[in-house]
């Protein structure tokens, strides 16, 4: 399967944002990862529509948009009108998770649930067939720079082989201390898409990061 890298421009120089989503378009990374938070589905307060929409003016990369708020329904059609490829969603945010996958699959965009660290697969598995990506947070959500937890591989294998049976088609995505140390790893256990904040936008050579995130095919 094909290994995607994310880059998350949480962790990007805000004062030097235009620069930055043009690295990120002159890079091989494939997405470009937005984090919104609230401050209350979440404990902080990242960055909103307006700051999405002047990096969706410059941005060559499909859009990744992670909403962290509560009731993320309400803002489906604004992200879609921001020319957002995918959107995901928290199960522990949405109380008809079904029916928000729906309306985002209804507005022509790709739909992602998202799962914290302690929320269990289980809670997914009669929605499988109504999304594209599965994120695994392997960090609880909130802030870059977090230290990745390892209980995250076995949550990746088992996900696995129920998205073979369910929906093969489904790519899982891995947001949260992603770094050139675990990369291989996560890939290994069945991972298609790594998000990477710190990682990337720490790196003396950003764009030599995202190469090696990828690493050997
Ligand atoms: C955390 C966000 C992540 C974050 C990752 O709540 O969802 O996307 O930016 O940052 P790093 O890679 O630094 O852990
Ligand atoms: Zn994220």
């Amino acid at each position: 399967m094909k290994r995607l890298i994310a880059p998350s421009v949480l962790a990007a120089d805000f004062l030097q944002l235009g620069q930055q989503i043009q690295m990120l378009n002159q890079s091989t990374c494939d997405w470009i990862h937005l984090d919104v938070m609230d401050g209350v589905y979440v404990p902080n307060i990242s960055f909103g529509f307006p700051v999405i929409e002047a990096i969706s003016h410059v941005a060559t990369k499909p859009l990744d948009v992670h909403l962290m708020i509560v009731q993320p329904e309400r803002y489906i059609s604004r992200v879609q009108q921001l020319g957002a490829r995918l959107l995901s969603v928290h199960q522990e945010a949405c109380t008809h998770l079904h029916r928000t996958l729906q309306q985002i699959h209804d507005a022509g965009m790709q739909a992602g649930v998202v799962l914290n660290p302690a929320t269990s697969l289980s809670t997914i598995e009669d929605v499988l067939e109504d999304v594209d990506v599965v994120m695994l947070m392997s960090v609880n959500p909130g802030f870059g720079g977090q230290a990745f937890i390892e209980h995250t591989y076995s949550k990746i294998e088992r996900l696995r082989r129920m998205l073979d049976v369910a929906q093969p088609k489904a790519l899982i995505e891995v947001d949260g201390g992603v770094n050139i140390h675990n990369a291989p790893l996560l890939f290994q256990s069945g991972a298609n898409v790594l998000v990477a904040g710190s990682s990337v936008f720490k790196a003396p050579d950003p764009v030599q990061a995202i190469a090696d995130l990828r690493g050997e095919e």
